[in-house]
């Protein structure tokens, strides 16, 4: 029986719902660690597509329980849809899922000030996905979050928003010329005392729950969003999430010790993408970049912007590698490759004449670094049905076996397409 963390190697959609809900059939719990509704979390089952913010990915799942840890952020309108559009969809959310106690709440000021601070930002915007993430952690450090568990108190409730619109419309008023007025306070109130309730059923003490199962030896995943690129601590500074995505923040964000994770899975994309801004070394601007985004359908789960998509780069996976110890990998969309002549792999960065090849901490560096490539052999056949690995073309095991080597990590996992069964299992990831 094991604990394995899921982890984004790169800047996000790398496809961890699809391995987490392919995981979650070996799994009895599946545990969302951080993020909110920023992420968007895509699994296919059978002709249907789902999306997921909130709820964990392997909700599709019957008989496992799925869990919103306390590093999560939730925006209740967005998680109560969620559960009623799985519901419309014959699929069971009661006595399934369950939510930390201790998890902070997304309110409506919160997207305004996300909205407003990026608007405000000139030359150095995030491209945040304004669904108020940042304001709403900055609330949690700050002291003065609104819990799972103050929603279903009306009077405790009532007593800390009353505290934070009086401090919230002071900076609005000042850096906006905006303002919540008396009626909306009156009605955020009204609407969040009104989510406790219905949201009453899910709260539980998550820590607790997953803690008993480990003790009970039951196979649990620990489900990240965003990617390690996008850590608040360890990502691309300050054009990142405000939370942390990396195994690290597994354990502070569902409340369980380093001692009790037994692996951790990196998901890597086969070439990179990032949606927002910062720095992006092997970003393919032209061409190239237009016909990956196509035919990877590489647009945003959650806004719909465009990625930015590029080479796959090994600077950036090696330091993922480093930072989360990851163990071992699921190679995500590689049949997206299929079809070019060449690939490229960056396997450093040349900064000022010199050769790095280790991730720069700092992103002044970071910014003029340019890639240096390695090239490979690309293949032509269609690899979407292929199930066994001896069979996929020589140049594409070629592809795998240089990332291997280039990361010392070894590729336990090969995603062909987006179905269950387009997953070619190389290595056991569950004991
Ligand atoms: P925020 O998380 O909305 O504050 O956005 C901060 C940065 O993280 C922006 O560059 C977003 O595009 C990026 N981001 C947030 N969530 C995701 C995700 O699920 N996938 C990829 N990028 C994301």
């Amino acid at each position: 029986m094991s604990t394995i963390i899921v982890v984004g190697s790169q800047w996000g959609d790398e496809g961890k719902g699809k391995i987490t809900d392919l995981l979650s059939e070996e799994s009895s719990i599946i545990v969302r660690y951080q993020g909110g509704c920023n992420a968007g979390h895509t699994v296919v089952k059978g002709e249907k597509q789902y999306i997921f913010h909130l709820v964990p990915s392997g909700i599709l799942h019957e008989g496992k329980k799925c869990y919103i840890g306390s590093g999560v952020v939730i925006d209740p309108a967005s998680l109560l849809q969620e559960i009623e559009d799985l519901k419309h969809q014959g699929i069971e959310v009661e006595g399934k899922l369950f939510v930390d106690s201790k998890t902070h709440v997304v309110l409506p000021y919160h997207k305004i000030l996300d909205e407003k601070k990026e608007e405000k930002r000139e030359k150095n915007k995030i491209g945040t996905t304004k669904r108020g993430i940042g304001p709403a952690y900055i609330d949690k450090n700050a002291r003065c979050g609104i819990r799972m568990s103050d929603l279903i108190d009306k009077n405790i409730l009532e007593g800390k928003l009353k505290t934070n619109f009086k401090e919230k419309n002071e900076s609005l008023k000042k850096l906006y010329n905006t303002e919540i007025t008396i009626k909306e306070q009156s009605s955020i109130l009204k609407e969040y005392v009104k989510y406790g309730q219905s949201l009453k059923k899910y709260i539980r003490d998550v820590s607790l729950l997953v803690n008993q199962a480990i003790n009970e030896n039951k196979n649990i995943l620990f489900e990240g969003a965003q990617g390690t690129l996008l850590d608040i601590d360890h990502g691309t500074y300050p054009y990142v999430t405000s939370s942390s995505p990396i195994a690290g923040g597994a354990c502070t964000g569902i409340g369980v010790g380093p001692t009790k994770i037994d692996k951790v899975l990196g998901i890597t994309k086969a070439y990179t993408t990032r949606v927002g801004e910062g720095p992006f070394p092997t970003e393919m601007l032209g061409e190239m970049g237009e016909h990956i985004r196509k035919k990877g359908g590489e647009f945003g789960a959650t806004t719909g912007r465009p990625r930015r998509c590029g080479w796959f780069d090994v600077v950036v996976v090696k330091y993922a590698v480093r930072i989360n110890g990851m163990d071992s990998m699921a190679v995500t969309k590689i049949d997206v490759l299929s079809g070019l002549k060449k690939l490229k792999i960056c396997t450093s960065y040349q900064y000022e004449g010199e050769s790095i090849k280790e991730f720069p901490s700092d992103l002044e560096i970071l910014k003029k670094c340019t890639p240096m490539y390695e090239e490979l052999e690309g293949w032509e056949e269609d690899i979407s049905q292929i199930t066994d690995y001896d069979n996929l073309p020589m140049q594409l095991k070629k592809y795998i076996k240089r990332i291997e080597e280039l990361t010392n990590t070894r590729v336990a996992i090969v995603s062909v397409g987006p179905r269950r069964s387009q997953t070619i299992i190389r290595e056991k990831v569950f004991k």
